[in-house]
């Protein structure tokens, strides 16, 4: 009874797949279908799908990785190349196309340590410095990966590919004031991309001993000057300090939980060449060079605010300090196998200065008078005075910053003009002498 309709539709499908039409219709489903299983379960489309459900800000397309090829660069980037004088280390450097993370790479790289770069080069500020970090990264043998310290599926491979010794993590979304336009890149970045990184470095094995910056701006609203490591830090007056004192606290569980060797470091103001274009020192010589009046904040009763302004070689060599200073982790597979190292220390300059002495010094430098506007600070974020106590790190970490602020800003000039004005009389003549050189060049 039923023969004849399913010999019936026998003969309808080998038409149906004789016609050349529904043919190429069934293939293109499958094409499509085969294409929708691809981008949905393919890691990095994971990752970019949720960071963007994270951060619209800080959204960027995510560059693919992986592969043979890339797995090979890997390898041959954190490779150490020891000398008889130093064993040398395989570091993470996260943020490594950052003004931080790009010098302390360059310095590793300089000593034969092995270093891979990760960073997401987000345009919270100008890209196009970032990239050219990472060409001069390059130049110098180290990769820079392409992607989101949350991307766990990455990490992981970064991990699998490369027993790292250390991290030095430098990724953050920095800054103070840009907190109140896009809190979500804080808790983004610092706190859950710390987390993220955290929870791979416990895993991994051998587990790495991870360094990483926390920030001055723990003492928030702090009187007690100099600021010490022993000095009471839940008092921020930022979102950007409660996410690097977060982070502190972040540090202590992943050391209590899974033996994890962790040094936080409390950078306090670091300039210099290659330095962050939303960094006062940074900004005024823009606009003083372009003619442009700058907004100078002085605090209650017209009194002075000051920072204890850190040269980057100096920040170097105290990251570098830290980095050597690490004792082992000593979880392994995620589990504790006893207690592990945890410090924090503080590098800064210890002599802060006037924000108006930087603004005389820049002016002395660029041979141009400033065009000030005298403003009271904005309760936005910012501290009035930060002075840092760092017998600590000089006693642990060998610290001992060498660079005054005259000196540094001769060098970021004398940078800035070759950078973004190479053709200029003032940059020709700090190329003929004076200044001093940027520590990459
Ligand atoms: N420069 C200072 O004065 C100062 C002071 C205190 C603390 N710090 C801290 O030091 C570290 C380095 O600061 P910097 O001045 O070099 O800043 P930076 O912005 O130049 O460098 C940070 C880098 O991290 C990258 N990044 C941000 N979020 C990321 C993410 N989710 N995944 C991958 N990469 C990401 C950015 O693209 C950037 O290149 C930061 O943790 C910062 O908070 C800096």
């Amino acid at each position: 009874m039923d023969k004849a309709p399913f010999h019936h539709q026998r003969l309808q499908n080998r038409s149906l797949f004789r016609s050349p039409l529904p043919k190429l219709v069934l293939w293109s489903i499958l094409f499509i279908v085969i294409l929708f299983l691809f981008f949905h379960f393919s890691p990095t489309s994971q990752s970019s799908s949720s960071s963007s459900r994270i951060d619209r800000r800080s959204l960027r397309t995510s560059a693919a990785w992986g592969g043979a090829a890339w797995e090979k660069r890997v390898r041959s980037s954190a490779r150490i190349r020891s000398s008889h004088n130093h064993h040398g280390i395989s570091v993470l450097v996260t943020g490594a196309a950052g003004f931080v993370g790009s010098h302390c790479s360059i310095a590793l790289k300089r000593r034969g340590d092995g270093v891979l770069g990760l960073d997401n080069f987000n345009d919270y500020y100008e890209p196009s410095l970032k990239r050219a970090r990472q060409a001069m990264l390059e130049r110098a043998g180290i990769f820079i990966v392409d992607g989101d310290v949350n991307d766990a599926h990455l990490l992981r491979k970064l991990f699998d590919v490369v027993p790292f010794t250390h991290v030095l993590h430098l990724a953050a979304q920095a800054g103070v004031r840009y907190a109140m336009k896009n809190p979500s890149s804080y808790v983004h970045s610092n706190v859950a991309g710390l987390v993220s990184l955290f929870e791979a470095a416990k895993s991994a094995t051998p587990q790495p001993a991870v360094v990483w910056a926390s920030s001055s701006s723990v003492y928030g609203l702090n009187k007690k000057v100099p600021f010490s490591e022993v000095d009471r830090t839940d008092r921020p007056a930022s979102l950007y300090a409660a996410t690097k004192k977060a982070g502190e606290e972040i540090a202590h569980v992943y050391n209590h939980i899974y033996g994890l060797s962790i040094t936080g470091l409390r950078f306090f103001t670091v300039y210099g060449p290659w330095g962050r274009p939303d960094m006062a020192y940074f900004f005024f010589t823009r606009d003083m060079l372009r003619g442009k009046s700058i907004s100078v904040f002085e605090g209650p009763d017209h009194s002075t605010v000051a920072r204890d302004f850190t040269y980057i070689d100096d920040i170097v060599s105290g990251c570098l300090g830290a980095l050597d200073t690490t004792e082992k982790s000593t979880g392994t597979g995620g589990k504790k196998r006893g207690s592990a190292q945890l410090r924090v220390f503080n590098l800064g300059n210890t002599s802060p200065l006037p924000v108006s002495q930087l603004v005389g010094i820049l002016e002395r430098l660029l041979k141009v008078k400033a065009d000030k506007k005298i403003i009271k600070m904005p309760r936005n974020g910012d501290v009035q005075y930060t002075h840092a106590n760092i017998s600590h790190a000089q006693a642990q970490l060998g610290y001992q910053p060498t660079t005054d602020l005259e000196t540094g800003l001769k060098k970021f000039v004398k940078w800035y003009l070759q950078y973004y004005d190479p053709s200029s009389s003032l940059s020709k003549k700090g190329r003929s002498g004076g200044g001093g050189s940027s520590s990459f060049l």
